[in-house]
């Protein structure tokens, strides 16, 4: 079965609830505007001109709103402060299974100040009926709210500050049609190229004062699943293992020898990952594995297995989705192989 999970996967690209050391870095590694944030031209472009059409205007209406989709860690949490830095705006920061009820929803938007922007972090997993607040509140800047029970009660319609939503979410599918329409500017973040992780961990080695040779940056950033997150916690992992095992300068072979001990080879994969492709061969063979086998094969939840395994296993096409179910590629078979020499 699975492979133990005791061991923290370092190639986690999960945002943790509580604040670890590495959130802290996190925190302190994200860049606030434009020009700090490395890579996504598109979007930045896009946005960049919705922001100074808004400025322009000056006519006290606010941002279009903005739904952000796409894999964990690519830097939606990240857009989001730079977007309400650029528009010079107060940032509000919640999350869909953070706001349990409509009333939860009335009190966070009844505070908003005219401008605000307001951060939905996984907005596909907000309820029903919260959603539907936020239908008028995002079109019509109205709440509609009930006062009192039974014959007694009465709805009231209040009138809310012009204020932007930024949606992010690891699926847009999951989204509710009607809550999609009214995002103005909706976009996938892509995974990043090479020479931008580069950029980042280079970024981040200056930032954690440390130097890093150009070699050992080449290395790391093959290594990262071309993910800014992970990009910043291998340099982070092989910091520490540099302070330690060496001078404190990221060398090729400190970053070779810190990345083997982590088991992380060399497309970026870590011990479950291979455990998952190797489980769906033995299992399966060329044949079609559906998600939920998947699952009960590693042990893990079928979101994990589709948000957090899948995505960038798919990008190096090692995984292919058929309508049957998950197919693993003869270049991943190869990739398994070539290890075990
Ligand atoms: N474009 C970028 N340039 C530089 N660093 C980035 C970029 N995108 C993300 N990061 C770094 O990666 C980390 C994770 O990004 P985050 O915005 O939290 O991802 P997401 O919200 O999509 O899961 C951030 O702390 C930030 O330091
Ligand atoms: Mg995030």
């Amino acid at each position: 079965m699975g492979i133990e999970r005791t061991v923290e996967r370092v190639v986690d690209n999960t945002a943790h609830e509580e604040e670890t050391e590495d959130e802290v870095i996190e925190q302190s590694l994200r860049p606030t505007t434009f020009s700090e944030y490395i890579g996504q031209e598109r979007l930045k472009k896009n946005l960049k001109l919705a922001i100074d059409a808004v400025k322009k205007r000056d006519d006290g209406t606010a941002l279009d709103h903005v739904l952000l989709y796409g894999p964990p860690g690519l830097g939606k949490t990240t857009m989001a402060n730079v977007i309400a830095h650029e528009v010079g705006a107060n940032l509000r920061v919640t999350s869909g299974p953070a706001i349990e009820r409509a009333g939860d929803l009335a009190s966070i938007l009844t505070n908003l100040q005219e401008g605000d922007v307001l951060f939905i972090d996984e907005i596909h997993r907000l309820r029903r009926a919260v959603e539907e607040i936020l239908y008028s509140a995002m079109e019509d800047y109205k709440l509609d709210i009930v006062i009192g029970k039974g014959p007694a009660a009465r709805s009231v319609r209040l009138d809310l500050p012009h204020f932007t939503v930024i949606g992010a979410t690891t699926r847009t599918g999951s989204l509710a049609g009607p809550l999609r329409d009214r995002f103005g500017i909706t976009h996938r973040l892509e995974y990043y190229k090479i020479p931008e992780i580069e950029k980042i961990i280079e970024r981040t080695a200056s930032i954690l004062n440390t130097p890093i040779k150009p070699e050992a940056t080449e290395i790391l950033a093959t290594r990262s699943r071309l993910t800014p997150r992970i990009a910043n916690r291998l340099t982070k992992r092989v910091r520490d293992y540099a302070d330690v095992n060496g001078d404190g300068i990221i060398d090729a072979k400190i970053a070779e020898d810190a990345l083997n001990l982590m088991e992380i080879d060399a497309l970026g994969l870590d011990p479950a990952d291979r455990n998952m492709i190797s489980l769906m061969l033995e299992n399966y063979g060329d044949r079609p594995v559906g998600l939920t086998t998947i699952a009960a094969l590693t042990g893990d939840e079928t979101t994990t297995i589709e948000d957090y395994y899948e995505p960038y296993l798919i990008q190096l096409g090692f995984i292919e989705k058929t309508p049957r179910g998950r197919v693993v590629t003869r270049k991943a078979k190869e990739h398994l192989n070539n290890l075990k020499k």
